[in-house]
């Protein structure tokens, strides 16, 4: 290369990079709410995965995200791990890269971090552990795996770009309109008979793939769906998930289908207990959440900080539930 050239493509590149760090300087902090305008974060692109070792770890990492029962699920190639045939991509949308679709963005950057279920803080790896243990019904794999440093340089590849300890647009929940009233099981029946029957099925089975050997429509209750006391079993944070994703493909963060409404008669119609049943954690001498203030608000088993029944926790209303803990000090987890 000329000199010439250097001498143009320096102050140039020195532009480019001075311009991409303004931008990551707007990415909002841990906490602060998020700009309506600041665009979502976009993972890089799979054709960037370097042809090397990390570059093998990351695909692969990826491809136990995606068919994960195959690789390690009941019948699994590299070991029987998975209490159920679904894939970790089921939930973590297009392998975990789907704007406010329980995705990765911010992931690697956040972890290790403190977890109330545990009351201690987790690694990337035990966290990973934890969705194999619910909702995938399994035993954990050995941190040290080659499986479970794949998925955590795949996840953190995802996050490539985002500065530790930081959230980006669209790696949490959307936000909710909570209703003054508690969730209507009824109303929720009758809304996921018009859009959801079609692909999860009349008594939320799910459709299996002709080998059976993973879900196309993956199943959501039963004792093949996710267990109770898993993220997803908490209305909320199942409500934020419909909205923005289902009837999948149809539904889009900031398109939704469904009013916010809807989308927490349907969650709470999923997650009834009292009508669907669902796998439950089999050693019970570790209680969740031993410091009860960690609970989050729709987290709907006692015992509870407050006074309010386990049935507001779960079906709400969740607005007086909020204003108290606001009022008494305590912390407002989600
Ligand atoms: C039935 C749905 C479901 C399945 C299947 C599932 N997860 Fe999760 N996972 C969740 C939910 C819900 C959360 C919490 C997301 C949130 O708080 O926004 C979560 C959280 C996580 C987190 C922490 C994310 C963060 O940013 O804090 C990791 C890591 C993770 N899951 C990995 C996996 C892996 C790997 C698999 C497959 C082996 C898997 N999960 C399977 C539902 C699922
Ligand atoms: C057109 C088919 C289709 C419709 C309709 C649909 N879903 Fe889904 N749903 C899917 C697919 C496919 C996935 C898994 C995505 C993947 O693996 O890429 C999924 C995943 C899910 C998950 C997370 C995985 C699990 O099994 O726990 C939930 C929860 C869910 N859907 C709820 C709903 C609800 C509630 C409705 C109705 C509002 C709905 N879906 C409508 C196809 C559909």
């Amino acid at each position: 290369m000329s000199y010439n050239k250097i001498l143009v493509i320096l102050p140039i590149t020195i532009l480019i990079g001075f311009f991409a760090c303004t931008n990551t300087a707007n990415i909002p902090g841990d906490k602060k709410p998020v700009a309506i305008d600041t665009p979502v974060f976009t993972p890089p692109d799979t054709s960037t995965i370097p042809h090397d070792a990390m570059g093998d770890m990351i695909r692969y990492g990826r491809d136990l995200v995606v068919n994960t029962a195959h690789y390690i699920g009941p019948n699994g190639t590299v070991g029987k791990y998975l209490g159920n045939k679904m894939n970790c991509t089921n939930c973590h949308l297009d392998a975990g890269t789907r704007p406010f679709g329980y995705n990765f963005f911010s992931t690697h950057a956040r972890y290790p971090q403190y977890r109330g279920r545990e009351n201690r803080i987790l690694s990337l790896g035990e966290r990973i552990n934890n969705c194999i243990e619910r909702p995938h019904s399994g035993v954990p794999m050995p941190l040290g795996s080659k499986e479970i440093i794949a998925m955590e340089c795949y996840i953190k590849w995802v996050g490539t770009s985002v500065p530790i300890g930081k959230h980006v647009k669209g790696d949490e929940g959307v936000e909710l309109e909570y209703p003054k009233r508690a969730a209507d099981i009824a109303k929720g029946e009758a809304l996921f008979a018009k859009h959801c029957v079609s692909c999860h099925g009349k008594n939320g089975e799910g459709i299996m793939t002709a080998d059976t050997s993973t879900y196309t429509y993956p199943p959501l209750w039963g004792m093949k769906a996710y267990q109770k006391g898993s993220s997803p079993h908490r209305v909320l944070k199942l409500a934020r998930f419909i909205k923005a994703n289902m009837p999948n493909k149809l539904a889009v963060w900031n398109k939704p289908v469904l009013t916010d409404e809807e989308a927490i008669d349907i969650a709470a119609f999923v997650n009834d207990d009292r009508i669907h049943p669902r796998p439950e954690k089999k050693d019970k001498t570790i209680p969740d959440y031993p410091n009860i203030k960690m609970k989050a608000i729709d987290y709907g088993t006692g015992p509870f900080v407050d006074t309010f029944s386990a049935m507001q926790h779960k079906f709400g209303p969740y607005q007086p539930i909020i204003d108290y803990h606001k009022k008494n000090g305590l912390p407002v987890i989600f």
